[in-house]
This record gives C-alpha cells, structure tokens and sequence, in this order.
C-alpha cells in the first residue's frame, strides 16, 4: 500500500496561519512592525533563489523584509559591522547570514553566526541558542528540524516512545532534530558517515529523517514497513531536477507516511523562519503574541 505523503504547502499553511495572527497582535496591541533582514553575500544562484523566497514569505504575512546583498569581496570585518548595526537597529527583530559563505569568510562562519545578537538569531545557530535547546530551555530553534516536528504534530503522528533515527548530523539539522526528538520522548539515534551497518539500525525506526544530503541514498531496503520518512534532503541532479535523500518512488510502497521533494520540508523551513521572527519579538520585548 502507498504511503500518506505529508504536503509541505499544508502544514507550511498552518504554520503561516499561527504566525499571521501573531503578526496582527504585535501590530494592534503593541504598535510593533516585525522586521526581519536577510544578509547575502555573493552570487551563489541557490542562495538568491532561498533568500527571494523567503522575501516573498515576509511580504505575504506583513512582516517587514529587507536584503542586504553584499559583494562576493566582502571581508569579516565589514560583514561584522553590518550586523553589529543591525543588532543595534530596534526595528529588526530577526536577522539572517545565508549560508554558504564566500570561501575567503567561510572560515569565520562560527564568529559571523556568534556576532549576532542570540534573541534576533532566527536560524537558532548562534551557541546561546545552541545551548538552550540542549538542556531543554526556551530558545530560537533551527527552522528546519523546529518545521519537521511541528509538521508531525499537526499530522497528528505520535512521537513518544518511537523509535526515531536520524541520518546526518549536521549542526543545521541532526543535531538540533536529536533535541527535538528526545524533548519529545523519543528513542533517538544519530548516523552518520562512520555508521556501521546502517540499514540494520534505520530497519529498526518508526520515524525516519533523512538529512545526508546524498541523492536518493535511503533505498526500501533500509525503511521499516509503516515507517514515518522525513526527507531533509535537498539535491540537485539535472537543471531542472530536485531530488532528496530518499529513494521517493520506491520508499513509498513500504513507509506509512513520506514527505516529497520538492513540496516536502522546505516549505516548513521558511514557515518557521516567519515563526522565529515572531518568537523572536516575543524574547525581546518579554510579552506573548497568543
Ligand atoms: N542555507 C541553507 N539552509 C540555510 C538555513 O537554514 N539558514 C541559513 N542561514 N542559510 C542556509
């Protein structure tokens, strides 16, 4: 029997919903107008197409968006003054570094990401935040894995007890999707590229999540007949071909439920990133939106 396949657009749409109600309450009863501004630096042509969508995001729920595109030069030093000006800016509430930085910075990635103050930090990457969720307090959490677990709530698939596990281990996504998991009363194990025997431990998951960035890597083989499969994975294999991690075609006719690529996880990422922008308001200026 085919899979439920978990629509990103539908759970994205309920996030957006919460999200355009707490935009109406900061705006009523509080005069403030979230703002939220991205920094781009360079031409990577993926990173525009991101950073344009979630422009657009912005625009739709009345959340004021601003761009700062940079030049592919630009040293640490002036891409720190920026943000230092942002987070001095008390009409920005979220602020973004897109990532991946230009070679000649990316080595400074980890200062550039702690530069940003932790309560305007929306990507959650910042260590404050990176903390917090690691002993379970209140905090900005990564989009992605933050989007993933909200979409199975919404979804009404149960996470206590299961047995989850996580391929990658990322910063962006597994590791902050093991917190989330445990917070959650999950059983969670974490792979990754030294993973003996993996298929033996993914067969054993009630909930899946694909997050390795390898085209089509997770096979049938490895997925347990009604298993839940998150696919995180976003990879480019012709002009116009998106595929992710797992082996969608194929997958389908053993899990319980899979989400697609594209129509999957992205489009909760910029939901929630919408979501931390308000959350974010929230931290700042110590009140509740509902
Ligand atoms: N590049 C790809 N995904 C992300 C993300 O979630 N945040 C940022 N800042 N850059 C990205």
């Amino acid at each position: 029997m085919s899979a439920q396949i978990l629509e990103g657009n539908v759970y994205a749409a309920q996030i957006k919903a919460e999200v355009k109600a707490k935009v109406q309450i900061a705006k009523d009863t509080y005069k403030i107008i979230p703002g939220l501004t991205v920094i781009i630096v360079g031409e990577n042509p993926a990173s525009k197409v991101y950073v344009n969508n979630k422009h657009k995001a912005c625009e739709e729920l009345g959340i004021s968006s601003e761009v700062v595109s940079l030049p592919e030069t630009t040293t640490k030093e002036e891409l720190l003054s920026e943000i230092d000006k942002l987070n001095k800016n008390t009409a920005v509430h979220g602020i973004l570094v897109q990532l991946p930085l230009p070679q000649q910075i990316s080595d400074y990635e980890a200062e550039i990401l702690e530069a940003i103050d932790p309560k305007k930090d929306v990507d959650g990457f910042h260590p404050v935040n990176v903390g917090r969720l690691g002993i379970g307090k209140d905090s900005l959490v990564p989009c992605t894995p933050h989007g993933c677990i909200k979409m199975l709530e919404f979804a009404g698939i149960s996470i206590e007890g299961k047995k989850a596990v996580i391929i990658g281990r990322s910063n962006i996504v597994g590791k902050p999707m093991f917190h989330l998991l445990l917070a959650k009363n999950a059983t969670v194990t974490v792979c990754h590229s030294r993973t003996k025997d993996l298929a033996d431990i993914t067969r054993e998951a009630d909930i899946l999540v694909a997050a390795i960035g390898k085209p089509r890597f997770v096979t049938s083989e490895m997925v347990k007949p009604g298993a839940v499969v998150i696919d995180v994975g976003i990879n480019r294999i012709a002009e116009k071909k998106l595929v992710g991690d797992v082996d969608f075609d194929a997958v389908k006719e053993v899990a319980g439920a899979i989400t697609p690529v594209p129509g999957g996880v992205g489009k909760l990422t910029i939901a929630m990133l919408l979501y931390n922008t308000l959350k974010a308001i929230e931290l700042q200026y110590n009140i509740n939106l509902g």
